[in-house]
């Protein structure tokens, strides 16, 4: 049976994904990079990519026994993202796909969050909350585009996790960390209450802002509170408010599936908010498993495959990047 082999270049991971054509996955090989200090440089980033990708593809086919000629196309991470990491992984799509004599397929990093969270989930047409590093975003599907319903106006939720960890000395990325302690804070404080340690909640209308709550639970640690409450508080909040915009959505779209993906989807709160918020109101809560909320190449091949299915190649004249790209930019024409 073919592969479509899927390659992640969007920010800080590199990483060589499958999907066999039957739709089953094969799992991702990723090196993430970490700067030594301080927030992602693009070019730093990209210079570990390239410099990692030969080894990593080498890892990727022989931990999973898949023989070259098997590979039937390459689909890589066109946009959104990083200009300089989107290159290396266009670059190395477009050398493979030259030498296998194998097709391109440039795909939407975002849409292929969605199509890998719909795989495994057998959620059937969901409403979606986005959260990761770079993005914030709930979509739904209307006719052949996911529509963007809501979104941060500023910076991603995870991108705030990061940055408020970064000022506490904790290492990219953050948001482990933070859940770490948020649950240390919660088992030795039980009955403990937001009223004490109140912090800005980002909605306007069905739009999110994260960098206010990010300058109070700074501020928060500088007066004197501990960083596990802190981290719990902050958890919370910003948690409860992608939440809220979430269920919003739900009851305008008529939908009753809640998909979460992204990064932030690893964290158990916000997957225990979504199930409870769902149960509340008859809908139901889906995630992926860890490994495919975080960025991976497999969802990115998830995506190929939906697209090659419906004859949707990428020439090579039509391979550029792009770092702008949009949610509803793709034309879903799949199921
Ligand atoms: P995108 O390009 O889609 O915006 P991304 O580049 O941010 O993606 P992801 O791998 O989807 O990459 O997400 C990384 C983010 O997820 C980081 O901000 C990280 O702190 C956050 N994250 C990972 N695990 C957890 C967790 N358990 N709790 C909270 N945040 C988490
Ligand atoms: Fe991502």
């Amino acid at each position: 049976m073919g592969v479509i082999l899927g390659i992640e270049s969007t920010a800080h991971t590199f990483s060589f994904g499958g999907v066999y054509t039957n739709g089953k996955t094969i799992p991702s090989s990723s090196a993430l990079f970490r700067p030594e200090q301080g927030g992602i440089h693009p070019r730093e980033a990209a210079d570990h990519h390239s410099l990692l990708s030969g080894n990593l593809f080498k890892e990727f086919i022989s931990k999973n026994h898949i023989p070259v000629n098997q590979i039937d196309a390459i689909a890589f991470s066109q946009g959104p993202g990083l200009g300089p990491c989107l290159r290396v992984g266009a670059s190395v799509a477009r050398s493979l796909s030259d030498k296998m004599g194998k097709p391109l397929v440039g795909v939407n990093h975002c849409v292929a969050h969605i199509e890998i969270g719909r795989l495994q989930t057998g959620c059937q047409d969901p409403v979606l909350l986005y959260v990761s590093g770079g993005n914030t975003q709930v979509i739904a599907r209307n006719g052949s585009r996911y529509r963007v319903i809501g979104e941060t106006l500023d910076i991603g939720i995870g991108n705030m996790l990061d940055k408020f960890a970064r000022t506490q000395g904790i290492p990219f990325p953050g948001g482990p960390k933070i859940e770490k302690l948020a649950n240390e804070w919660e088992k030795s404080n039980p009955s403990a209450s937001l009223d004490e340690i109140i912090l800005p909640y980002g909605i306007q209308g069905m739009d999110l802002s994260f960098s206010g709550i990010l300058t109070a639970a700074v501020q928060k640690v500088s007066d004197g509170h501990s960083l596990q409450e802190v981290c719990w508080s902050l958890q919370e909040h910003s948690f409860s408010a992608c939440i809220e915009v979430a269920e919003r959505a739900l009851a305008h779209t008529g939908k009753s599936e809640l998909l979460l993906g992204g990064g932030v989807a690893c964290n158990e709160r916000i997957r225990d908010m979504a199930k409870l918020m769902c149960e509340d109101r008859g809908a139901t809560a889906f995630w992926p498993e860890k490994q495919y909320c975080v960025d991976n190449g497999t969802m990115i091949a998830e995506l190929g495959r939906k697209m090659l299915k419906h004859n949707i190649y990428t020439k090579l004249e039509d391979s550029a990047i792009d770092p702008s790209m949009r949610t509803d930019h793709a034309e879903v024409v799949w199921d």
